[in-house]
């Protein structure tokens, strides 16, 4: 029997019962559901709304339930459409009429709103921790890596000399906003919606401030209306996801890139590579091209309630209800990745001398030789000019420009003197970009103090 069936007088047709339940994803709400409405019940007691015997009735059956739920003695009833409702009609089973009494003052749209809020603010704290522990392996391997000579690219075009650590490190600090951009999803979040009623308060004495301080909310929302109107906490946090996603993409695209063979600059542990059903010689990266693919789901989760929230008008509409599966699909599928993707990182084998061989190719060292004539005088542009043609000399003879003899250099420039080569050594070029930021290893070393200090103010605040 539906809880609402007193208006009705026939029976809700299957299809429709089935077209209409949330039970079978909402279920994982019941934990949240259960403490707002102990919250609830609570006040309800507190205020005089409902008696002190019903409201400890009440709060017992409630626990007793969620005991039995995690016990798994417990499965849900479709008949029952919702967390919600299945929840009231189990209590009401248990304890009789003050069952009854606990949706007093209160609808389930905004129990499904608190119910939300509540359980993502928890799943931001899991995958925000998941983040903080790639970024913790990051340090490690940038901690190794602060010497290690490797091309830094643009258009995927060899460009100038950077360390290993560095790169990392710029991954490690796009982390730390999506960690930012998640905290401060929770704060905007940390609003209790409870006590809108279905939309427009209630005439019962309620105290909003009790439930919403009791669930660990900073404060109730101001309106009722907006409270059980809005679902942007939920397309703030996919879009936190998506970007988060779209971070691990692009370094999953490395990963690709760098354990291929044309690359090689590293080697992924048998662990977290993948063979081939016919090609007996292959390794492949499927970890993170399983990553990089599942960032097009986030994306489509987030896309998926921007548009089913477009055009709905205040307050609840059923669409609403189609908020769940997308959030909790990239909430799985996010929580799903990072583990995997940091022990990747954790294990892989890095291998310097590729990223120095490669560095030794593609005139990585141009920008320090037009440098070098630049610090002797020479106006940048003019200095440009001429590396450009040295490197063409180069190309044509194939040589390096470290290679390339002194009475060449001096052929386009009398300001060339012995101390150039000093000038084209890579590891003094990288070693020499010392403004803040740059990959020298020392600024390296502060950004990773920096990152450290970031992480361990998380873990023990
Ligand atoms: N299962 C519903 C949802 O997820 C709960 C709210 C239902 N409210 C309503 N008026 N039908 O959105």
């Amino acid at each position: 029997m539906k809880l609402w069936s007193g208006r009705f007088q026939k029976d809700t047709d299957a299809l429709v019962n089935d077209f209409n339940a949330s039970i079978a994803f909402d279920s994982r709400l019941y934990r949240e559901d259960i403490s707002g409405s102990v919250a609830h019940a609570a006040m309800l007691g507190e205020q005089g709304i409902i008696s002190r015997e019903d409201c400890d009735t009440i709060i017992a059956g409630l626990l007793s339930i969620l005991q039995d739920i995690e016990a798994g003695k417990i499965s849900f009833d479709p008949e029952m459409e919702d967390i919600h409702m299945n929840v009231e009609a189990l209590l009401t089973e248990r304890v009789g009429d003050a069952g009854k009494r606990l949706h007093t003052a209160r609808s389930r749209n905004d129990q499904v709103a608190v119910d939300l809020r509540l359980h993502l603010r928890r799943e931001i704290e899991e995958i925000a921790g998941m983040v903080l522990d790639l970024q913790t392996v990051l340090c490690r391997q940038a901690k190794a890596h602060q010497n290690t000579v490797m091309p830094g690219y643009t258009h995927l075009q060899r460009a100038q000399p950077i360390s290993f650590a560095h790169h990392l490190m710029a991954y490690a600090n796009m982390l730390c906003r999506d960690v930012t951009r998640l905290e401060d999803c929770r704060t905007r979040m940390n609003f209790c919606p409870l006590g809108s009623g279905a939309l427009a308060g209630t005439t019962y004495p309620i105290d909003r401030w009790q439930t919403a301080g009791t669930l660990g909310f900073a404060a109730p929302m101001e309106n009722s209306l907006d409270g059980v109107s809005d679902r942007d906490y939920v397309i703030e946090l996919l879009s936190a996801l998506a970007t988060l996603m779209m971070h691990l993409s692009r370094f999953a695209e490395e990963i690709i890139l760098w354990s291929s063979w044309e690359f090689k600059f590293i080697e992924l542990d048998d662990a977290y590579a993948t063979g081939s059903s016919i090609m007996p010689q292959k390794k492949n990266p499927d970890v993170a091209e399983l990553v990089r693919g599942k960032t097009g789901r986030v994306y489509g989760d987030l896309v998926s309630l921007l548009t089913t929230m477009k055009s709905l008008p205040l307050a609840y509409n059923k669409d609403m209800q189609e908020d769940k599966e997308p959030v909790f699909d990239a909430v799985d599928t996010v929580k799903m990745c990072l583990p995997v993707f940091t022990a990747m990182i954790d294990t892989m084998r890095v291998l310097p001398e590729n990223m120095r061989r490669a560095a030794g190719r593609g005139f990585i060292n141009a920008t320090d030789c037009a440098d070098y004539l630049t610090r002797k005088g020479l106006p940048f542009r003019d200095a440009y000019k001429i590396t450009g043609q040295l490197v063409y000399l180069c190309t044509e003879r194939g040589l390096t420009l470290e290679e390339l003899p002194l009475e060449d250099f001096q052929g386009f420039s009398p300001l060339f003197e012995e101390d150039v080569y000093q000038a084209l050594d890579l590891e003094a070029c990288m070693a020499q970009r010392k403004s803040f930021g740059g990959p020298a290893p020392e600024e390296t070393a502060r950004q990773i103090r920096n990152m450290e200090t970031f992480i361990a103010a998380r873990r023990h605040p």
